[in-house]
């Protein structure tokens, strides 16, 4: 994985067909997909379950590109090792699912993959200072998680503290729940550069009718871009 700053879409499969990740996730990368984004759910950080790391590995070999995986669990740490193995490029866990993040971020970049954090709605910025150097990724949740679909909450004064705390660091700031054409310009301005999208991607198409995709791919791209069309 190389770094920049460009706007990359990642389609959250929480929007997919539950029978057919493979053949989804192979649709919206030719579909021009950037990242594949994987939320695991376990009934416990948030009400509702999805699956975990065997249908993370069964899904790998149908991505080409980069598998973003998303923990909305807790504990996280004993599942780190498994995860990895299911081939996971980045491992986000939330800052809020126990009291050492630090060692679940030393761990995840331990086990070779990049490390995300990810803050609810309700945690400030200020929540990961003493981690900036440990991570190569924040996710700013702009709805409370556990469920695709949701409205958009604004966090853009959050996103652009976290912008300022990065400085310089090869860090991407990710934001997921809510983004469509119009909410995307808002959270670009502020200075995020990955945007996950479910139900804005995945509607009005199917693996057999993929140019929706596409069309709603392009859709959010141009609008973070600020190309209008
Ligand atoms: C929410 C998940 C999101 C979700 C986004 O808990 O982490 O990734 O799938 O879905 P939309 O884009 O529909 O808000
Ligand atoms: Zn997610």
């Amino acid at each position: 994985m190389t770094f920049d700053r460009s706007i990359k879409i990642a389609p959250s499969i929480l929007a997919a067909d539950f029978a057919n990740f493979g053949a989804e996730c192979a649709a919206v990368e030719a579909q021009g997909a950037d990242w594949i984004h994987v939320d695991v759910m376990d009934g416990h950080f948030v009400p509702n379950i999805t699956f975990g790391p065997a249908t993370c590995a069964a899904i790998r070999p149908h991505i080409k590109g980069v598998m973003d995986v998303h923990l909305m669990i807790a504990p996280v740490d004993s599942y780190i090792e498994a995860f990895a193995d299911a081939g996971a490029d980045v491992l986000t866990a939330h800052v809020e699912a126990g009291p050492h993040i630090h060692r679940t971020l030393q761990a995840i970049r331990g086990a070779g993959m990049k490390a995300g954090v990810a803050l609810n709605p309700g945690t400030p910025a200020s929540a990961v200072a003493e981690v900036m150097d440990m991570v190569d990724l924040i996710c700013v949740m702009t709805v409370n998680p556990g469920f695709g679909g949701q409205k958009f909450i604004d966090m853009s004064a959050k996103i652009t503290a976290l912008r300022q705390m990065i400085g310089d660091r090869p860090v991407h700031i990710e934001i997921d729940g809510g983004v469509d054409p119009t909410t995307a310009p808002l959270v670009a301005k502020a200075g995020a550069d990955v945007l996950v999208a479910g139900s804005a991607v995945f509607r009005g198409g199917s693996v057999s009718d993929p140019a929706p995709y596409g069309e709603n791919i392009r859709a959010i791209r141009e609008a973070a871009n600020g190309v209008w069309t």
